[in-house]
């Protein structure tokens, strides 16, 4: 087993975990949002910061891909922490303007307004990536991909073209943290979802 503490409380982890999966093992709270337990971590978001102290050096880093090490000391409610939080949230208030689910989240960690500009007031999408990798590594396909690029970026069917692959499993809906993918699933498929199996 690793020792290393969290919040000055000691704690142990197998090796090969990461900080987040230590700090979920021991009951300390991080928020997250692209992360899963079912699927491989992307670090996409950043809401999962800490920062790592040793003397007067500190750097924040993403919880959910940071292994660990003996003798790490993560915090995960300094300033620095709680700062970069604020922005990410603001920046995700941004790009999901549409998502209660955001907003909600955002408001509990006091974020209820954001300095950044909108550029699509209906959008609830942050292209975290979850439903492609819960489509690619636990269903065993393939059908939702990231098109477009920049500001255009978003996920759909593989080129752009509603493709049969898709079962209508549902696990993509399921797993979407802003609530998007109810939307874009029917465009992946190209016709109506008759059959979902996984919806909550
Ligand atoms: S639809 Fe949901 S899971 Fe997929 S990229 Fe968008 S926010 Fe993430
Ligand atoms: S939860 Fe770690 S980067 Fe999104």
């Amino acid at each position: 087993m690793i020792t290393f503490k969290i919040n000055d409380q000691e704690v142990s982890a197998r090796p090969g975990w990461t900080v987040l999966e230590t700090a979920r093992e021991h009951d300390i709270d991080i928020p997250t949002l692209c992360f899963h337990p079912a699927v491989s971590a992307s670090g996409a978001c950043r809401l999962c910061m800490v920062e790592l102290r040793e003397g007067s050096w500190s750097k924040l880093v993403a919880s959910c891909i940071y292994p660990v090490a003996e003798g790490l000391q993560v915090f995960t409610e300094t300033e620095r922490v709680r700062n970069v939080r604020r922005w990410v949230f603001e920046m995700l208030l941004a790009a999901c303007p549409a998502s209660p689910e955001i907003a909600r989240m955002a408001a509990k960690h006091g974020v209820t307004s954001t300095r950044f500009e909108s550029h699509d007031p209906e959008q609830t999408c942050m292209v975290c990536g979850l439903c492609a990798r819960v489509c690619e590594e636990v269903v065993g396909l393939s059908a939702i991909a990231t098109v477009d690029r920049g500001v255009h970026k978003r996920v759909g069917a593989p080129f752009a073209k509603p493709t049969d692959v898709c079962v209508a499993c549902g696990s993509c809906v399921t797993i979407c943290p802003t609530g998007a993918m109810q939307s874009i699933f029917d465009s992946i498929r190209g016709v109506p979802a008759t059959n979902l199996t996984q919806l909550g």
